[in-house]
C-alpha cells in the first residue's frame, strides 16, 4: 500500500465519514491483505467494525472469498462503507465486482475505489486493468450507484516512496435509497446482471504471489536432502502454470514473465561489474536463476545451490505469528519458485547445476569455486556472518555480497534486527550495512574490497530500490 493511496483513503474518511465517528458501521475492505501496509488503522473507531476480505488468507483477512464475483460469504444490504485500494485492477472482471460492492452495501452505503491508472505491470497475481475519471464512473453507472467524486491523480505531488508513479484514480460513490419499491427493482435488475454475467464464467486460475498471497494448501511430502543436478536440458521442464517467476525474465517466445524484481536494467552493477568469463561460480539462493543464466552467458560455469524445501527459509519467531501456516504457503511458493528455475534452465539450454543441499554441510569436493555469490540471501538469514564464511570455504578467489541499502544505517560494521510484534516479518532477518559485510569478509581472508551503490526496479510497487554490492578478493 503506497503512500498516496493511503493518504487518498484518509481523505474519504474525513470527508464523508468523519461525522459518523460514534454511529455503529461495518466496514469491509476488498483486496485487504497486508502485502506493504493497510487501511485497518484508518477505520479505527470504537463503533466501527473493519472486516478485512481477500481471496488468500494473510495479514489482515478477516474473510477469505471464494471468488471475486459471487460473495455468499456477505449478506446482501449488511455493509455500511465498502473500501477497495489497489486491488480492482488484478481482478479480471471486475465489473462483476463492482455489482457485489453494490448488493452488499445497505441503500445510502458509500463506497470508495482507489486504483492506478499508471504505473509498471505488477501481477497479483495478474494485473489486468488502468482506471480513467470516465471509466471509473462509467463502473458506478453499471452497478447502478451514485458517483459523489470521480478524480485522478494526474500530478505528481512528490512522494518519497514512488506513489506518483501509479497516477491512482478514485471514485467515492453511493447506493441510492429511493424507497423500498425502487430500491427491490434496482436490486432485482443488479440480479439479473449478475446471474447473466457469471453463468459459465471461467475465471483462468494464475500462479500464486510469491510468497505473501499463496494459497494455503497441504504441503506435499517434504523432499528429503538431496544433491543433484538441475534437470538435463532434454527432460520435459515444468509447464509455465506451475511456475512463479521471482525475477522479470524474457521467454525466448518474446513473452515477458513479470517477477518481484526486475533486474535487467542494471544486472552488471548488481553483480558488482565482475567479469565472469572462464570463471567457476558457486551462486547461493539463485530463486528463479536470473543471475544464474545471466552469468553463464556471461562465461561462467555455474553452481547454484538452494537449501532444501524442508528447510524453506530461517523463519523469524514472533509470539503471535503462525509458523506453521506461513510454511505450508511458503513452501507452495517456493516448489513454483524452484518450477521456474528449471523452466529457464530448460529453455535457456543451461548446463548450470542446481544443487539442493544446506550451505553449511556441502563438502569442499563439490568446489572449488573462483567466485562466490550471495546476492539478496544475508537479509534471509538468522546467521549473516556463519553464511559469509561457510561460503568462504569453498571459494579461491572472489565472493560479491549484494544487499539493500538503508543509508541511515550509517558508517559502522551494523546488523539491525527487522522482525519486530507490530510488523510481522516472518523472513526478513536483517538490515545490513556495507561496513558489515566489507569487514566481515576481511576477517574471512576476502581483504580487498570494492563497494558500489546501484538501484534496482522492485516490481510489484515500481519504486527503485537502492541496493549495495560489496566485491570482495583474497589478496
Ligand atoms: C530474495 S531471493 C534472492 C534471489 C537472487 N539471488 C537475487 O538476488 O535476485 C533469496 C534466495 O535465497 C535463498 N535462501 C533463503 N534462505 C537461505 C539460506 N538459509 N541458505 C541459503 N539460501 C537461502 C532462497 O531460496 C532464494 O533463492
Amino acid at each position: 500500500m503506497h503512500a498516496s493511496s493511503r493518504d487518498k483513503m484518509r481523505r474519504f474518511v474525513d470527508q464523508h465519514l468523519a461525522q459518523r465517528r460514534d454511529q455503529a458501521l461495518v466496514v469491509h475492505d476488498l483486496g485487504s491483505q497486508d502485502v506493504n501496509g493497510s487501511y485497518r488503522d484508518l477505520f479505527d473507531a470504537p463503533r466501527w467494525r473493519y472486516v478485512g476480505m481477500d481471496m488468500v488468507a494473510g495479514d489482515n483477512v478477516d474473510l477469505v472469498l471464494k471468488t471475486p464475483y459471487t460473495w455468499r460469504e456477505v449478506a446482501s444490504n449488511s455493509v455500511d462503507v465498502v473500501v477497495s485500494g489497489q486491488a480492482l485492477e488484478h481482478v479480471r472482471y471486475m465489473w462483476i465486482t463492482l455489482l457485489e460492492v453494490a448488493r452488499i452495501l445497505k441503500p445510502g452505503g458509500v463506497c470508495c475505489l482507489i486504483a492506478p491508472s499508471s504505473g509498471p505491470e505488477h501481477r497479483y497475481p495478474v494485473d489486468c486493468w488502468r482506471f480513467y475519471p470516465d471509466g471509473m464512473d462509467t463502473l458506478a453507472r453499471f452497478a447502478q450507484l451514485d458517483a459523489l467524486e470521480v478524480s485522478t491523480q494526474w500530478v505528481p505531488e512528490g512522494y518519497p516512496d514512488g506513489s506518483d508513479a501509479w497516477q491512482d484514480s478514485v471514485l467515492i460513490c453511493r447506493k441510492p435509497d429511493h424507497g423500498p419499491w425502487w430500491n427491490t427493482k434496482s436490486a432485482l435488475k443488479r440480479w439479473f446482471q449478475h446471474r447473466s454475467m457469471t453463468q459459465g464464467l471461467v475465471d483462468v486460475p494464475v500462479a500464486p504471489a510469491f510468497p505473501a498471497a499463496a494459497p494455503l494448501v497441504a504441503p506435499p511430502p517434504m523432499a528429503p536432502v538431496r544433491t543433484e543436478p538441475a534437470a538435463p536440458s532434454g527432460a520435459t521442464p515444468p509447464p509455465l502454470e506451475q511456475c512463479y517467476f521471482y525475477h522479470t525474465v524474457q521467454l525466448p517466445t518474446g513473452q515477458t514473465m513479470r517477477g518481484q524484481w526486475d533486474l535487467r536494467p542494471a544486472v552488471g552493477a548488481y553483480l558488482g561489474n565482475v567479469d565472469f568469463a572462464g570463471r567457476s561460480v558457486l551462486e547461493v539462493g539463485p530463486a528463479s536463476g536470473f543471475l544464474t543464466f545471466h552469468m553463464e552467458a556471461a562465461g561462467a560455469a555455474v553452481t547454484a545451490l538452494e537449501p532444501p524445501m524442508e528447510h524453506l527459509w530461517d523463519v523469524a519467531p514472533s509470539p503471535e505469528f503462525d509458523v506453521i501456516a506461513w510454511r505450508r504457503a511458503f513452501h507452495h511458493a517456493i516448489l513454483r519458485v524452484r518450477n521456474s528455475f528449471q523452466h529457464l534452465h530448460h529453455l535457456h539450454n543451461s548446463q548450470a547445476r542446481l544443487i539442493v543441499d544446506h550451505l553449511e554441510t556441502l563438502p569442499v569436493t563439490t568446489g572449488p569455486f573462483d567466485v562466490g555469490v550471495l546476492a539478496s540471501v544475508l537479509l534471509h538469514c538468522r546467521s549473516p556472518f556463519s553464511v559469509m564464511e561457510h561460503l568462504a570455504r569453498h571459494v579461491t578467489d572472489t565472493i560479491i555480497v549484494t544487499e539493500p541499502y538503508d543509508e541511515n544505517l550509517g558508517e559502522l560494521p551494523v546488523c539491525r534486527l527487522l522482525p519486530d510484534p507490530a510488523v510481522k516479518q516472518a523472513d526478513t532477518w536483517w538490515a545490513l550495512t556495507p561496513t558489515f559485510v566489507v569487514r566481515s569478509l576481511e576477517l574471512l581472508g576476502f581483504s580487498q574490497s570494492q563497494l558500489s551503490i546501484h538501484h534496482q526496479l522492485r516490481e510489484i510497487d515500481g519504486v527503485m530500490v537502492p541496493m549495495f554490492t560489496v566485491v570482495a578478493r583474497r589478496p
